[in-house]
């Protein structure tokens, strides 16, 4: 049995991410640890709270029971929200929360075959009843497309050698569970060095068998016609890929204007939709990381899109 996940950041969340009764979106529920606190904080707020992992919801559905009629819970991607926020009603978000990456109570279980730390099948999905294992996807991929894998999702040195062997263990239906991965990936190496590459390569292969980023980038795009004027987003990432990706996003690529306009130009500088509320990045405390180990890595960003 695997223990409750620990939400992070939770002040420093409900800080931003509370603004006045409304419709909440809670993208990535978990546990329902911040839905919990948001809901507490916030009588006014009703939460559509969403995970494409069916035994999250089913823990935070008895979590969140007592608040009733005042949560709603869809399951799926972050690719099918615009649907689950549409079965929810006409109503535009007053704030929206992304809590990115996987729960405790996933990477606890052995038999999710999330951790390199816990022998278990080679599976690595958030979602057990869609697509398939990653130990079957590696038995089909090329070599090139893996390298690219483990090169761009996980930063691991030396993609090309690890593909090839992993591709060739694979293909022999000799890489069946995560400690035969794990012995793989990390041979030659120990401590932190070898603590460091499993990390990296399992990262690198559950963001590609779960398509995180493209769901990301979908969500991405979508949010701007999900919030009302004034509403906000929260994100906590955990990897430096993702937090690029949000900054780049949501902050906007500038454009570049001519220094010097005509005195009858109508040109102005393109509209951003988004105000960031974090002019730096906010990481937790000394003492949240000691008690809460799996905090380490986070980076909790906000933005308000714009009045109209
Ligand atoms: C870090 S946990 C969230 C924990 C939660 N904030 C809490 O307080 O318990 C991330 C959750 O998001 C879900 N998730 C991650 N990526 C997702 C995606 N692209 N679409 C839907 N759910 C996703 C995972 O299944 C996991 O349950």
């Amino acid at each position: 049995m695997s223990a409750r996940h620990e939400p992070v950041l939770v002040a420093e969340v409900l800080g931003f991410l509370c603004n006045g009764p409304g419709l909440y979106l809670d993208a990535t529920l978990g546990d329902g640890g911040h839905a919990e606190a948001l809901l507490e904080a916030e009588p006014g707020a009703r939460l559509l709270g969403n995970d494409r992992d069916a035994a999250s919801l089913a823990f935070a559905r008895e979590r969140l029971a007592r608040f009733g009629e005042r949560v709603m819970l869809s399951h799926g991607t972050f690719r099918e929200l615009p649907e689950a926020l549409a079965r929810a009603g006409t109503e535009p978000l007053t704030g929206a929360l992304f809590d990115l990456g996987l729960s405790s109570r996933q990477v606890d279980d052995a038999a999710r075959g999330m951790s390199y730390r816990l022998e278990g099948p080679l599976d690595l999905r958030m979602d057990p009843d869609r697509g398939e294992p990653v130990a079957r996807r590696l038995a089909r991929v090329s070599e090139e497309e893996l390298e690219v894998v483990l090169r761009e999702r996980g930063d691991v040195p030396q993609a090309r050698r690890l593909s090839r062997a992993i591709v060739a263990a694979a293909r022999s239906g000799a890489l069946a569970t995560t400690g035969s991965l794990a012995a793989l990936a990390g041979r030659g190496l120990s401590g932190r060095e070898r603590t460091r590459r499993l990390s990296q390569v399992f990262q690198a292969l559950r963001m590609w068998v779960n398509e995180e980023g493209e769901d990301l980038e979908a969500a991405l795009a979508w949010l701007e016609r999900a919030l009302r004027p004034g509403g906000v987003v929260v994100t906590l990432s955990y990897h430096s890929g993702e937090d690029r990706r949000i900054k780049r996003t949501l902050r906007g690529t500038p454009v570049a204007l001519p220094r010097r306009l005509p005195e009858t130009s109508t040109m102005r500088p393109p509209e951003r939709p988004w105000q960031e509320l974090t002019r730096r990045v906010v990481t937790p405390s000394r003492r949240e990381q000691t008690s809460n180990p799996r905090s380490r890595s986070a980076r909790l960003r906000a933005f308000r899109r714009i009045q109209e």
